[in-house]
């Protein structure tokens, strides 16, 4: 299973944010995760699409993948779609037929993911799994970065692990977000998740390159073994 490290924008450097762009792809990581919050669904207001579309404009080649924490993300679909979104995730929480945008996601040529915040069951997720390529354990409250990690979330992570790999689907994406670092990444890795976002850890570093080879080479020896 393929081990991934995405950086989340949301801890960049507001000022220079097209250099943190621009880093975050040079340190090798394998996507750029990106923070829609809309302040109802969280209490918190990040960035829309222009700064999807600027991460398009300055690293065009850098995986796109778009967490939308937003009590109504049907009606944004759009707007992501056309800012370069690859992967649009969706909460299992919000106000939409999360079945039919999924599935409105997957028909535009974006992966559609689903998302669980830390108080939803694994088993909400289960009536989506065929209509999606990724589920998102959150490992912290969204809303705000640099939060510590919850590992009560982890068996959430083994328990959807196992089903889908009961279903088939052993190379099945699932992502943790939320407090992840040197040590609590190789945890969720060893839960089951190969997809670790991860903001405040990679951006506070001197050299986030040698960061993401540290934290994908012990996630990579970690994976799997509780699950
Ligand atoms: C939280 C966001 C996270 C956040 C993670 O609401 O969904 O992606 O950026 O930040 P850290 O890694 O600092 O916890
Ligand atoms: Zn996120």
């Amino acid at each position: 299973m393929q081990i991934q490290i995405l950086p989340s924008l949301l801890a960049a450097d507001y000022g220079h944010l097209a250099d943190d762009i621009v880093r975050a792809e040079s340190s090798g990581a394998d996507a750029l995760h990106l923070d829609i919050m809309d302040a109802h669904f969280v209490p918190n207001l990040s960035f829309g699409p222009d700064v999807v579309a600027l991460s398009r404009k300055v690293a065009p080649g850098f995986y796109r993948h778009v967490h939308l924490m937003m009590t109504r993300p049907d009606l944004y679909v759009e707007p992501f779609a056309k800012a370069g979104a690859q992967t649009i995730q969706i909460h299992v929480e919000s106000d939409c037929d999360v079945h039919a945008e999924l599935k409105r996601i997957r028909a535009k040529g974006i992966k559609p993911a689903l998302v669980l915040n830390p108080e939803t069951p694994a088993d909400a997720a289960y009536p989506y799994l065929k209509e999606c390529d990724e589920v998102l354990v959150m490992t912290v409250h969204p809303g705000y970065g640099g939060q510590s990690f919850i590992a009560d979330c982890l068996p959430k992570v083994t328990a959807i692990r196992r089903r889908t790999a009961a279903l088939g689907r052993a190379d099945f994406d699932i992502m943790v977000d939320g407090g992840v670092n040197g040590t609590t990444g190789p945890e969720a890795a060893a839960a089951g998740a190969n997809q670790l976002v991860a903001g405040s850890y990679l951006f506070k570093q001197a050299d986030m390159g040698a960061a993401v080879r540290a934290l994908r080479e012990d996630c990579t020896k970690c994976f799997g073994l509780k699950s």
